[in-house]
């Protein structure tokens, strides 16, 4: 479903400040699979997670997505591409700052009774009607995941979703994303720093100045609802 060859990525290059971020990257997830992504701060993750997406452009390496060769997309085929094949979930939410949460969620699809069970379970009515700026971090950010959810993508890329809920918050947001895997065959590629998520995860690749230096395929995946938070 993701497969990735020798990827790289350099930031400002042929310039003084020229960063290499990305070293040549393999990377190969199947459909339906939840894949983890970790390792320490600045190591890359993000920016592979938005090359993976269409996001960022590499400069060198093959992609391909959902049978898409992802590289070699023009600029309207890339439009077209992270508008229905991939939904993301941003680090820093990236949320519409005069949307409120409900225009922001629904931005270009129709309300929907499961979006508004999840607005419920997940405690955010009160705020549902607020604007980014007047809501706390973990409101935001379960926003930026039910924006995700609302696109129905096939593949869902989440940038640390968790980072800013609490024990309880983390488990109910996880406990819908290992519902779509197991039940829709969604397929889910997550950067975390919580090792919970990894026991949950079919595959758990470590990322280390740029570089892949672990991939462990998981066989004893366990349910959300059966680990402690
Ligand atoms: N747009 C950019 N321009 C220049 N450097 C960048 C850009 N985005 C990220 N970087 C740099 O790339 C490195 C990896 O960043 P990132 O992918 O965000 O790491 P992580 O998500 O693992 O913390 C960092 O040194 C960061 O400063
Ligand atoms: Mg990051």
């Amino acid at each position: 479903m993701i497969k990735s060859s020798n990827i790289t990525k350099v930031f400002n290059k042929n310039k003084q400040n020229e960063l290499k971020v990305l070293n040549g990257i393999d990377i190969d997830i199947a459909e339906g699979e939840f894949c983890t992504i970790i390792g320490k701060s600045g190591s890359g993750k993000t920016t592979l997670l938005k090359c993976l997406s269409g996001l960022e452009k590499i400069t060198s390496g093959e992609i391909e997505v959902n049978h898409k060769n992802v590289v070699h997309l023009d600029k309207k085929e890339v439009n077209a591409f992270r508008k229905s094949d991939i939904a993301f979930v941003f680090q820093e939410y990236n949320l519409i700052d005069d949307l409120t949460l409900h225009e922001n969620i629904y931005l270009e699809h129709e309300e929907s009774d499961e979006i508004e069970d999840l607005i419920d379970e997940w405690d955010l009515r009160k705020a549902i009607h607020l604007f980014p700026s007047q809501c706390s971090g973990g409101q935001q950010q379960k926003a930026a995941i039910l924006r995700a959810l609302a696109k129905k993508a096939k593949i869902l890329f989440c940038d640390e979703p968790t980072g800013a809920l609490d024990g309880k918050s983390s488990q109910e947001v996880l406990s819908v994303l290992q519902k779509l895997q197991l039940k829709n065959q969604t397929t889910i590629v997550l950067i975390t720093h919580n090792e919970q998520i990894t026991k949950i995860s079919t595959r758990i690749i470590t990322v280390h100045d740029g570089n892949k230096i672990d991939e462990v395929i998981n066989s004893n995946v366990e349910l959300v609802e059966k680990l402690a938070w």
